[in-house]
This record gives structure tokens, sequence and C-alpha cells, in this order.
């Protein structure tokens, strides 16, 4: 039995702040007390600095195919969750697309496997709701997929060979409601970006600045509306992945104060960087492409007033990271076709920026306190997508992922600095006053001042419980 003593810190839960020191035993925290209470085989000092529930993020998609198959995001789940673990991140959940040649159930299995081998900090994964065309089987495959812990299942309401219409959505809500799923969306109308892609290609405004056109804000807002409208007709809580507009978030907020149990989630690029920043950068603008796109500056607070008051409850990252250059083991990265759009591999990272960015952006000005920045990036995600009690929470029993946070340190992300695959940050140069000193993974000091000390394979599959949804 082994154990470790936080002493000193300030623990923020979601609920309360308290000074307390933290005795871990054998992976989990085996009690909260005060100073001088407990005893331990090794003492961690956090005086004058924040204990934090280790950082859950629901989205991420690492080698990851895109683009039909064409190619696959730059980070491994070895580079990814190591990232994640220098920026305080201790869970990870991400996706599972059905691959050409294999069932739903079988690129399940296999991806599991793959996280398995490689991952640094503990990994969940999602299925992707494939168009039935592509496997009539699908539903069998899901429903059995749920005693292989993915209780949440992803739908696309855009993208060419990924989008299911609307008969799919109710058909595949209904299962998911009969199989205690919380079933996701990305929210956007398939129809109304590919029309607006197309009259764009036909003028020729191919330039990467002319994304955003192709994914107005209504396209995303009717998305949000109709998906809320359909989980409702059927009865079943919804979660609506990267909300990046603030018309859309009204739609989710119209909904949340009568009473549905929806639940929205945004990322930090949407919130901290704006179309300003990249408009004219020309090709290399590409490195700021994802879809939903980074909008403009003017979007941001009606973001931060819907996560203020809950109406989005999470904030996970989408990182999906693609080079500016192109490694020679790399299929085509982010300029593979420079000066036209449609062809840019959509997705930027963000793993290991998040919580400090967030923290940064979100609760040094005051949009939200210590606590809503628990609840935002480890208590909701864990609670949600079906981890709670066991993650999500500084509290007795829980696994011990924690993160000692300095609020008072002075660090300049960049590049250079930051652990992923991806050759830039969109976060190049932003001053950050919060950093995650020490990060322990089921008891395990995974980080120590930026030193990692864990191996590939370290990281535990989860197969999660069903949702909370309160
Ligand atoms: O542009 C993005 N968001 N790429 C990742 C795939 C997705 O849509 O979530
Ligand atoms: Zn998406
Ligand atoms: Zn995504």
């Amino acid at each position: 039995m082994t154990s470790t003593l936080i002493t000193g810190g300030t623990v923020v839960n979601a609920d309360a702040a308290i000074d307390a020191d933290v005795l871990i035993e054998d992976g989990v925290i085996a009690a909260l007390g005060t100073a001088g209470q407990f005893t331990a085989d090794r003492t961690v000092d956090a005086h004058g600095k924040l204990v934090l529930p280790g950082g859950i993020d629901v989205h991420t998609h690492l080698e990851y195919p895109v683009d039909a198959f064409t190619t696959h995001t730059a980070d491994d789940f070895y580079d990814g969750t190591m990232a994640a673990a220098h920026g305080g991140t201790t869970t990870v959940v991400d996706f599972v697309k059905k691959e050409p040649d294999r069932t739903l159930r079988d690129t399940y299995l296999r991806r599991r496997e793959t996280a398995e081998g490689k991952a640094i900090v503990d990994v969940g994964l999602h299925a992707i709701v494939p168009p039935l065309e592509q496997q009539a089987s699908v539903h069998e495959d899901l429903k059995s997929l749920v005693a292989e812990g993915a209780t949440s299942w992803k739908f696309f309401m855009a993208y060419p060979s990924q989008m299911v219409d609307d008969s799919e959505l109710l058909r595949g809500f209904e299962l998911a409601m009969e199989h205690d799923v919380l079933p996701m969306v990305h929210a956007e109308n398939g129809h109304m970006v590919a029309r607006e892609m197309d009259r764009l290609v036909k003028s020729g405004e191919t330039s990467e600045r002319s994304h955003k056109t192709a994914h107005e804000h209504g396209s995303e807002a009717e998305a949000v509306h109709r998906a809320i409208v359909l989980a409702q007709s059927v009865g079943t809580p919804l979660y609506i992945v990267h909300v990046s507009s603030a018309d859309a978030a009204r739609e989710l907020e119209l909904q949340r104060v009568r009473g549905v149990p929806v639940r929205g989630e945004t990322c930090p690029q949407y919130l901290a960087i704006s179309y300003e920043d990249y408009a004219d950068l020309g090709p290399q603008a590409a490195a700021y492409l994802c879809s939903p796109p980074i909008r403009e500056r003017s979007n941001q607070a009606g973001l931060w007033r819907r996560l203020q008051t809950g109406v989005l409850s999470v904030v996970a990252t989408d990182h999906a990271g693609f080079c500016l250059s192109q490694p020679d083991d790399l299929p085509p990265q982010k300029l593979r076709s420079p000066g036209y759009f449609p062809k840019v591999p959509n997705g930027v990272p963000g793993v290991e920026d998040r919580l400090m960015v967030l923290w940064e952006t979100g609760v040094v000005p005051g949009w939200i306190t210590p606590s809503q920045f628990v609840d935002l990036t480890a208590t909701q995600p864990a609670k949600l997508f079906g981890m709670f009690p066991q993650k999500g929470s500084i509290t007795v029993g829980a696994d011990a992922d924690v993160v000692i946070w300095d609020c008072a340190s002075d660090h300049v992300i960049s590049a250079e600095g930051t652990h992923t695959r991806t050759d830039y940050n969109i976060y190049e140069g932003m001053r950050v006053s919060g950093t995650p000193t020490s990060v322990f993974s089921r008891g395990e000091h995974v980080v120590d001042n930026g030193v990692l000390d864990a191996h590939a394979g370290r990281g535990r599959f989860l197969s999660r419980n069903a949702p909370q949804i309160l």
C-alpha cells in the first residue's frame, strides 16, 4: 500500500472550496482532513496552491481518420494523452468512426486495444453512429457496445458520408433512450453548409477564410433547434457538442429554461480565438479551420454568458490536431491544398491548453468562478458521461486524479513548449497565470513541474456507466 499526502492546499470542487490536506492511498482519495492529521509515505507541498480534480476532456480525436479516410489527425493515443497529462487532464473520451471494411463493433474493439496500448491517462470511447446504408446491422452493434462501456453515441448532422437524416436521428435517439445512452450531436445543417460551399467554389471564393462563410450561424442554430425538438419528441436527453455560435447557444437556452434535458458543450477556441485572428493569414489560416468555425470576436460574450448561467455545461476541446508542415510519417496535413478551403482537414489542437486557457480567459476576468471552472472541466463531464463519482471530484473513494494548480505562475503558451505533435499552437503568445504544476492519475504522480513520469499503456480504458443528467 503506497500513500501520498498533499498538504496545505485549497481543495476546489464544483460545490465548494475548502482548505484541506488530501490523503491518497492505493490510487484513490482515502481522506480529506486538517493539517497534521495524516502521515504518508510521501508528502507533496501545495501551500498557496489549489488542488483540483483532474481535468476530463470528453471530446478528442486522436489518430482519427477524416476526409473519407484519406488522412488522420497527427497525435496518436500516446502523444495526445501525454499532452493531456501535461495540461492537467487525466481522462479523455475519444470517438470511434466505423472503418469501411469493418463493422462498428469491430472498429470499436480494435480502437480500444490501440488506446490501451498507448495511453498515458485514462481513456473512454464514444461510438459514432454511421448512416444505416453503411452498415445495416449498426443498431445491433450499438446495443452490444453499451456493455463495452459506450454509453454515449454521436450523430453527425453534417459532413458528407457521415450525416444522418431526421428519420435516422429519431430512430437512433429512441434506441439511445431505451438503453440509457446519452446521444450527442454535431449540430450543423449539412445541406445548408454544402449548398453555401458549392456557391463559394463556383464563384471562386475558395480561400481559407471562406470556410467560415460556408458554416454560417444559421446553419448551426437551425440544427441545434431541430436536434432538440427531435430529442424531445422521443423523450431522450441530448448533448450538443462544440457549440460555437451565440445564436445556437440561445436556442439551447430557450429549451433549458423550459426544463428540457439538453446539455451543451463549447470549446476554448470559440472563447479565446476569433475569426479576426486568422482571416488575413492566407493559406496559413488553415491552422484555425475547424467545424463549426471559429467565429467573430463579437460572438464570444454570448458564449461566456451561457457558461456563466450553466446553459452550456461543459468545456471540452474537440482536439483534432494536424501539422502545418508535412512530416514524412503522416498522411496529408493542413496544407494539402493551399487556397482551397474545402480540402483543408478540419480541426484544431488544444488538449494540453484547455485548462490554462479557460482559467486565463474565464476565471481571471471573472466570467466564471474556480468552482464553475471545475464543474465545466471535470464534474459535469464525469456526470454526463457515466464516470461520476469515480472521477470528476475530490471526494473520499474517488480515483486520485488530482491537479495541483498554481494560479500565480506566469507562463507563455507556445508550440515549442507544448507536447502534441501539432507544429503550431493557436494560443501562441498567450500569457497565462494558472498552470498545473503536479498531476496525479489514480495516485501516480505522472507530471511533476513539467516532467513526465509515465509509460505508454499505463492509462486504463474506461467502461462507462449510464449518464447522470439531473
Ligand atoms: O473540425 C472539427 N471539429 N473536426 C473534428 C471532427 C468533428 O466534427 O468533431
Ligand atoms: Zn463535430
Ligand atoms: Zn469533434
